[in-house]
């Protein structure tokens, strides 16, 4: 399919931010997006034209029924040379989710190349500062006009981009986690390990409510027991036992991380451990009194890695590493950007360069 292409003229292109690390992640978009839409039979209209608001029917089946998905990934900028981090999987994981939730998928390579395409539009708005990166969103949502809940005919697929400093307001810095035992955000055999839209309008109450009383995530634990831990809001975790480095199983209600499965690989290569198994909330707390548990970090593409500072659990703050930032949480952030921004071999071919 041919990709038409509308330029916003040179005079009309909007001011990048002078300091991209002090702007709110997410709120500051590029010049171009590039669209495509499925008319029940195909992809069509594939287009790089003007960021700017969608025309879309009140009566639009995602508004009402959610039938929505999304992507998250980053292009980083070493001098002329622009990176992403193993894209493949993120349109492999958009065509998982897309089938979960009854949507089209889309031809992995073409999806990657309408990207390439977009990011070289834009290649301006991939900011050179360390610390810095373009978040691309890619999403996909059902937009035939119908009140009815079964799965639209009709699709809107999109990538936007937006130039972003550190996720979190702490920068990289550890940050407090809320166990929450009284909301869950997926259960087995639901929509968990699909980054559908509304899995994140879930998570908000418990998250709103994390942060009244000064927390910045969610630890879910599953929804059954309120027993084994999940993941974090938008991140995997780890936890670091002495030297095996356990995060839980992809068994279907949490993500499957870029990052955590790159963190796996990382990890293994350092010598240490690397697990895949169900772990207890119990015993992370038993851990964290007996010196057992070392280190506790999210993972993910937005964050990449968040040292975890202290955990508050049924009514108790824990601290985490005292505090502290772990000898394997900062050496994995540090290898994990430079191998990102091309700074560090990549031994394992997950920098793809946009060409
Ligand atoms: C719920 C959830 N878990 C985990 C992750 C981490 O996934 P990735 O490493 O692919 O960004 C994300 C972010 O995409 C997420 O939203």
């Amino acid at each position: 399919m041919n990709i038409d292409i509308d330029l916003v003229p040179k005079a009309q292109r909007k001011e990048k931010p002078t300091d991209v690390l002090q702007v709110a992640f997410g709120t500051v978009f590029s010049d171009h997006m590039f669209s495509m839409r499925y008319n029940g039979s195909e992809w069509t209209d594939a287009r790089i034209h003007p960021y700017g608001p969608l025309s879309l029917s009140p009566a639009a089946l995602c508004l009402h029924y959610g039938q929505g998905i999304f992507e998250g990934m980053k292009a980083y900028r070493r001098g002329e040379r622009i990176l992403l981090f193993r894209p493949e999987m993120n349109f492999k994981r958009l065509n998982v989710s897309a089938t979960r939730m009854v949507m089209p998928t889309i031809d992995p390579d073409f999806g990657l190349h309408s990207l390439m395409e977009l990011i070289k539009t834009d290649s301006e708005w991939v900011p050179e500062v360390p610390g810095s990166s373009l978040y691309i969103r890619p999403t996909m949502i059902a937009t035939e006009p119908k009140l009815g809940v079964r799965p639209s005919s009709e699709y809107l697929y999109y990538i936007i981009l937006s130039p972003v400093g550190p996720y979190f307001k702490e920068g990289f810095s550890p940050v407090k986690i809320y166990v929450s035992d009284k909301y869950v955000r997926a259960v087995k055999g639901g929509t968990g390990a699909a980054k559908a839209i509304g899995n994140y309008a879930a998570s908000l109450l418990a998250g709103t409510n994390a942060v009244k009383v000064g927390y910045s995530q969610v630890l879910w634990l599953d929804a059954l027991e309120r027993k084994w831990i999940e993941e974090v809001g938008t991140m995997n975790l780890f936890v670091r036992f002495d030297d095996e480095v356990v995060t839980p199983p992809l068994a279907g209600s949490i993500l499957p991380g870029v990052t955590r499965d790159s963190v796996l690989t990382l990890v293994k290569d350092y010598g240490l451990k690397p697990n895949e198994r169900m772990i207890s909330i119990d015993e992370v707390i038993e851990g964290l009194s007996s010196g057992k548990v070392k280190e506790i970090f999210g993972c993910g593409t937005a964050a990449i890695i968040a040292p975890v500072g202290s955990l508050w659990y049924k009514d108790k703050p824990y601290a985490v590493s005292n505090g502290q930032t772990g000898e394997l949480t900062q050496r994995l952030f540090e290898d994990l950007i430079a191998i990102q921004s091309g700074e560090l071999e990549d031994t394992h071919g997950w920098v793809v360069p946009v060409e």
